[in-house]
């Protein structure tokens, strides 16, 4: 099939790229120039694992190409799909402009019928709206289609090339075999539905996904007050399958570009029809608040962090990416510096994204683990990086001027601290 993929960002390019491998004819479109200059010389503008060997191999074999050229690559497929970003105003609704306007370019450009494709994360009744957007522009026939995205960013690749699940929300039951050939090979298990339904099952699942964090964090706190490990209940509750054991790791809570995004929207969503999600409210206040136990712990260690120095190790939301967006990392290192604290940090890859959005006289930026710890009072662990687990924590106790580590994403076992001489604090298990 020829398609064209309207968005470089994770999920167009990641989609374009697996359309691609799947055999299909595909043109990734971005209105960013550079962004397309890059990606012709096989460069990606997302640090995703794996994706450039994939960009060269289809882009080689003819099944991949790239322009800044909307109308002529719709002009030139069969399916449009839409992944532009949907990013959050200020009042946490969806900014959908970025659809609308991709939506009217579709519509001029059409020169026959279209089948337009929706991943983007589009709050309910949106595909509607691109359908009535587009008709204004065009009197070609075309058919619209809600197909959420699932992947994860870190594997991205592997999520979409066997994905759980694919959603795909239509009104026009013709379509159907379709898209299980578009499909196919990823997985058997399409699921079919209404449109609104389909855009529904996007914001309840990541909804569902960042209650259990919030759940899982909250049952951490009250573990650590009554002497259970929280690491021990996650693991006996997701024995039971209705619970499952995925998503059930205390932490600081989740950040990145779509949980905070997305729950905001649809509370947003349920408020402008008058119902208060009042569970979702909660998980996000709690989300809010769980990052700041690194703080609280700091001071029970320490007292005052003026004058403290302070390592921080991982700024990314979650390991194997350079995202830094939404990341807890940026709140703590903000309160690092307002208490007074001298902050050295490292991230394998997510420094430099980091230090784009926010520097500070107190920051020193270090380019190793043991760099960021060397005569520092405290070691903060944000994310759960693999190479911080290979650290030799004797050699890390010897080279900080007073030996505490705090961390925020349960790494380290009871035998690999034992002997250190660290203090150790982790979340939701006994000291
Ligand atoms: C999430 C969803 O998992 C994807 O299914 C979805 O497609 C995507 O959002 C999206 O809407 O685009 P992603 O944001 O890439 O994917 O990252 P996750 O791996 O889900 O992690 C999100 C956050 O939750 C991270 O900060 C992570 O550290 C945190 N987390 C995750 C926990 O604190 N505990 C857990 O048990 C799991």
């Amino acid at each position: 099939m020829k398609l064209a993929v309207i968005g470089t960002g994770y999920v167009g390019l990641v989609s374009g790229v697996c359309f691609a491998l799947n055999g299909n004819q595909v043109i990734c479109v971005d209105k960013d120039a550079e962004k397309i200059s890059k990606l012709n010389q096989m460069e990606s503008p997302i640090y995703e694992p794996g994706i450039e060997a994939l960009i060269e191999m289809n882009t080689q074999e003819g099944r991949l190409s790239f322009s800044a050229d909307l109308r002529d690559s719709v002009r030139r497929s069969d399916i449009v799909i839409l992944a532009v970003g949907t990013p959050s105003l200020p009042g946490g609704e969806a900014d959908l402009r970025y659809i609308e306007g991709a939506a009217a370019e579709i519509g001029q450009a059409m020169e026959g019928y279209k089948i337009i494709m929706t991943k983007s994360t589009v709050p309910v009744g949106t595909n509607e709206k691109i359908r009535q957007i587009i008709s204004t522009h065009t009197r070609h026939p075309f058919d619209v289609v809600s197909a959420p995205e699932f992947l994860r960013e870190g594997s991205a690749i592997q999520d979409t090339l066997h994905p759980d699940r694919i959603i795909v929300g239509l009104d026009n039951p013709a379509l159907e075999p379709l898209m299980r050939e578009l499909h196919q090979g990823f997985t058997d298990n399409i699921f079919v539905t209404d449109i609104r339904s389909a855009e529904m099952i996007k914001y309840a699942s990541n909804a569902f996904l960042a209650t259990k964090i919030s759940f899982i964090n909250e049952i951490a706190n009250i573990c650590e007050k009554v002497g259970a490990d929280v690491t021990e209940v996650a693991q006996g509750m997701g024995m039971d399958r209705r619970i499952g054991s995925s998503f059930l790791q205390a932490g600081i809570g989740y950040g990145g570009s779509c949980f905070p995004k997305d729950t905001n929207a649809l509370i947003q969503i349920a408020g402008n029809v008058d119902y208060e999600f009042k569970l979702l409210e909660s998980v996000v206040e709690v989300n809010k608040g769980q990052r700041f136990m690194i703080i609280s712990k700091l001071h029970e260690s320490l007292g005052s962090l003026r004058g403290a120095v302070i390592g921080v190790w991982g700024l990314a939301f979650k390991p194997n990416t350079d995202d830094v967006r939404e990341a807890p990392a940026r709140e703590i290192v903000e309160a690092l510096v307002a208490e007074g604290a001298t902050v050295k940090l490292y991230d394998p890859i997510a420094a430099d994204n980091f230090r784009q959005q926010y520097d500070h006289p107190q920051l020193r930026w270090c380019g190793l683990p043991e760099e960021a710890a060397a005569g520092s009072d405290a070691i903060c662990l944000l994310t759960d990086w693999s190479v911080f687990k290979d650290i030799d924590l004797h050699g890390l106790a010897e080279s900080m001027r007073r030996q505490v580590l705090i961390d925020g994403r349960n790494v380290y076992s009871k035998e690999q601290i034992e002997g250190t001489g660290l203090e150790y604090h982790s979340v939701g298990r006994p000291q």
